[in-house]
C-alpha cells in the first residue's frame, strides 16, 4: 500500500492577524488552536487514504464510536520553534514518529508510516507558520493523535481509524522564571506495570493518572511521583515527566523498567549532559535511596523533563514516610545548565550538533 500525499484544502476565513497576535502574547498551554488540522483515514484492507489538510473544526461522532468506550487512542507531543535566524524547525519529530508506531503496536492499531507522520506535521506547521510564536522559549506545540472510528460495542481492535494533527501555541512554561516544584510520592496508585501500556503514549494512561495527581494537589504538592508497579519501591516518573537525579557530576535517570515512557526529552538530556561533561547513567533508584542521598548531601539536584515544560526542578518531596528537601529547595546549577543547553539548540541560539532540528524548508 502506498503512502498518500496530503491534499491541501486551506480555510478561506483565517483568524484575523490582530486576534492571533493577542493570543500569541499570552498563549498559555493547550488553550488555543491554529486555523488548520490534518486528517488521514485508515480502513482495514485499504490502509491509509484521504489525507487532507482542512480548516480546524469539531468532529461529529457516533455515540457508539469505539474510542469513547474502550479508549483505543494514542498521541504524541512535539514542538516547532521560530529560531533566532527567523526559520521554523521542529525538534526531533522522527523520534515522535517512531514512538507513535510503538504505541500503535501496543494498542493494536495500524502504524502510521514515518514519512506520512512527518509530512502531516510539516504540512500543518508550514500552513500555520504564522502561529509559531516569535523567537525564544515559546513554541507551537504539535499534537498528532490517532483513535478508532469504527462504530460498535464489541470489544476487538477497530477496523477504522483516524490519524490527526492539530497545533496550539505554547507560552514559556515558567512565566516568572523557573520555579522548583514539590512532589507527592503516590504509594496507593501506580501509573503502569510491566506488560501494561506504560511504554505507550496512550490516552488511558493519562486518565488513570488523574486521581493520583488530584491527591498530590490535595496534599499541597505540584506533581505526583510514581513508583514501580511491582514492588512500589523504585522511582518511575513524575506526573507526565521523566526524572533525573544529579549526584555532583553524575546525572542519572531511572532505567527502562517495562513501564516507563521513553521520553524524547529524556533521551536528549542524556546526550546533552554527556556533552556538558557529566557522567550519565540509567539505573534503578529507590525512594529510600532518594531520601538517604538527599539527607547525606550526595544527591545535589533532581529535575523532571518533558516536551511541554522542558525541564522542571524538584525542590521538595512529600510521602507517607516523611518529607525532605532537595538542593535546599532551589533550582540547581546542573539543572539550569542542561535546560539552557537544550533550549539553545531548540531556539537556534546554539549549533545543532546532534542534527535534532528539522527545518521546514
Ligand atoms: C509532556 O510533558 O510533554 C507531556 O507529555 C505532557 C502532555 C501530556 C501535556
Amino acid at each position: 500500500m502506498t503512502t498518500p500525499t496530503i491534499e491541501l484544502k486551506p480555510s478561506s476565513s483565517l483568524t484575523p492577524a490582530a486576534d492571533r497576535e493577542r493570543i500569541l502574547a499570552n498563549p498559555g498551554f493547550g488553550r488555543y488552536f491554529t486555523d488548520h488540522m490534518v486528517t488521514v483515514r485508515w480502513t482495514e484492507g485499504r490502509g491509509w487514504h484521504d489525507a487532507e489538510l482542512v480548516p480546524y473544526a469539531p468532529l461529529s461522532m457516533d455515540p457508539a464510536n469505539m474510542t469513547l468506550h474502550y479508549a483505543q487512542t494514542i498521541f504524541e507531543g512535539l514542538k516547532a520553534y521560530r529560531r533566532t535566524d527567523g526559520t521554523i524547525a521542529t525538534f526531533r519529530p522522527e523520534q515522535n514518529a517512531r514512538r507513535f508506531q510503538r504505541s500503535a503496536r501496543r494498542l493494536a492499531m495500524p502504524e502510521v508510516p514515518e514519512d506520512l507522520f512527518l509530512g502531516a506535521v510539516d504540512a500543518l506547521v508550514r500552513q500555520d507558520g504564522a502561529w509559531v510564536p516569535p523567537a525564544g522559549e515559546e513554541s507551537l506545540y504539535i499534537r498528532p493523535f490517532m483513535f478508532a472510528t469504527e462504530v460498535g460495542l464489541g470489544v476487538h481492535p477497530a477496523g477504522e481509524f483516524l490519524f490527526m494533527v492539530i497545533a496550539s501555541p505554547a507560552g514559556a512554561y515558567f512565566k516568572g522564571g523557573v520555579k522548583p516544584v514539590s512532589v507527592w510520592v503516590s504509594e496507593d496508585y501506580v501509573r503502569a506495570a510491566p506488560g501494561g501500556t506504560g511504554e505507550a503514549k496512550a490516552g488511558g494512561n493519562y486518565a488513570s493518572s488523574l486521581l493520583a495527581q488530584a491527591e498530590a494537589t490535595a496534599r499541597g504538592c505540584d506533581q505526583v511521583v510514581w513508583l514501580d508497579g511491582l514492588e512500589r519501591r523504585y522511582i518511575e516518573e513524575m506526573g507526565t515527566n521523566n526524572l533525573f537525579f544529579v549526584y555532583g557530576d553524575r546525572v542519572v535517570t531511572p532505567s527502562f523498567s517495562g513501564s516507563l515512557l521513553a521520553g524524547v526529552t529524556r533521551d536528549s538530556v542524556l546526550a546533552i549532559a554527556a556533552d556538558l561533561g557529566y557522567e550519565v547513567a540509567e539505573e534503578r533508584i529507590s525512594l529510600d535511596d532518594w531520601r538517604r542521598a538527599s539527607e547525606d548531601g550526595s544527591l545535589t539536584e533532581v529535575f523532571g523533563c518533558g516536551t511541554a515544560a522542558v525541564i522542571t526542578p524538584v525542590g521538595e518531596v512529600h510521602s507517607a514516610r516523611g518529607s525532605w528537601k532537595v538542593a535546599g529547595g532551589e533550582s540547581g546549577e546542573a539543572t539550569m545548565k542542561i535546560r539552557s543547553a537544550l533550549l539553545d539548540i531548540q531556539t537556534g541560539a546554539a549549533p545543532d550538533t546532534h542534527g535534532w532540528m528539522r527545518p521546514l524548508d
